[in-house]
């Protein structure tokens, strides 16, 4: 049986450390195991953010391997290739598809049968690798998708009415990549719509909108990762798990015929507890955005033909 308080993380990278410390701070689960094909640079990171473990929420945290991994109730996925700057996620499916199938093999042979949750990019092809590999149930492997661009979303709509980012519900729907539909018309602030907020207040939708889907290459060039913002979202779909919080977010997951799409992994907002995915919302949507989010799920079935082996 799963050791209901323990996480694997696989890839201590960038965004797999970042986020094993976001766990920690956050006290969510008293275990957490790092596996990175770098055994001295899990121990590393392992050890430094055990050091914050005396002022921060106890918890055990170490470097271990595959056999870990078959107790941890959730198992999250960071390990995969890195985009070079200025290249789309999508350039790096094939390099990413055979890291990403050989991690979940190995967890699947180790005996895991928890919640899967993936960050690897590119996010949506990545999660849909990983779970046609593991053979679990769709609704236990989750992808981060999207809602670090929702989150990346309501904090700009936010800075630029000049009220709190958590005051914004907005939601990025499809690729967690160049063709995400910023979906306008589920924007609400205080139960109204965004023209009902702006009553007649000047805001640059486009712009807000390139600046959202350009937030990963602008960081990427900038710093060479981004970390912090995906890493935020890996802890808040662990939580929504770990607590069984039966909360609806945006992520990755394979839809059965959701606005008529069929057998790809994209994000949509989705009910998520303790089993994982236990239910695909479909909020109304305006003929340009079911429009942008078919061609974001004909993207994605080119990107995963990039997979194939
Ligand atoms: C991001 O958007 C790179 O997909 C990563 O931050």
């Amino acid at each position: 049986m799963p050791v209901t308080s323990r996480i694997a993380i696989i890839g201590t990278g960038n965004v797999g450390a970042t986020a094993a410390y976001a766990l920690m701070l956050r006290g969510i689960v008293s275990e957490i195991v790092l596996i990175d094909r770098s055994a001295e640079h899990a121990a590393a990171e392992a050890t430094d953010i055990a050091d914050a473990n005396a002022i921060a929420r106890p918890g055990r945290i170490w470097a271990g391997d595959y056999s870990d991994v078959r107790d941890a109730a959730i198992l999250v996925i960071t390990a995969g290739a890195t985009p070079k700057d200025g290249e789309p996620r999508t350039s790096v499916a094939g390099r990413s598809a055979v890291i990403v199938r050989d991690c979940v093999g190995q967890a699947m042979h180790a005996g895991f049968n928890g919640v899967v949750v993936v960050a690897s990019n590119p996010a949506d092809a990545m999660t849909q690798v990983a779970q046609a590999e593991s053979g679990l149930p769709a609704e236990r492997v989750i992808g981060t998708g999207t809602l670090l661009d929702s989150n990346r979303f309501r904090k700009r709509i936010a800075d630029r009415l000049g009220i709190a980012p958590g005051a914004v519900a907005a939601q990025v729907l499809g690729e967690h990549g160049d063709s995400e539909v910023m979906a306008y018309s589920t924007v609400r602030i205080g139960g109204m719509d965004l023209d009902a907020y702006l009553a007649g207040q000047e805001f640059d939708r486009a712009a807000v909108a390139h600046d959202v889907m350009r937030a990963g290459y602008t960081i990427g060039h900038g710093k060479g990762f981004t970390s912090y913002g995906v890493a935020t979202a890996i802890v808040r779909i662990c939580e929504a798990i770990h607590r069984d919080e039966r909360v609806v977010l945006p992520v990755s997951t394979l839809l059965t015929g959701q606005y008529g799409i069929n057998g790809i992994y994209l994000s949509l907002p989705c009910l998520i507890g303790a089993t994982g995915i236990q239910r695909i919302l479909t909020p109304e949507l305006t003929p340009a955005e079911t429009d942008a989010l078919l061609a974001s799920a004909d993207v994605l079935r080119r990107t995963l033909q990039q997979t194939e082996e």
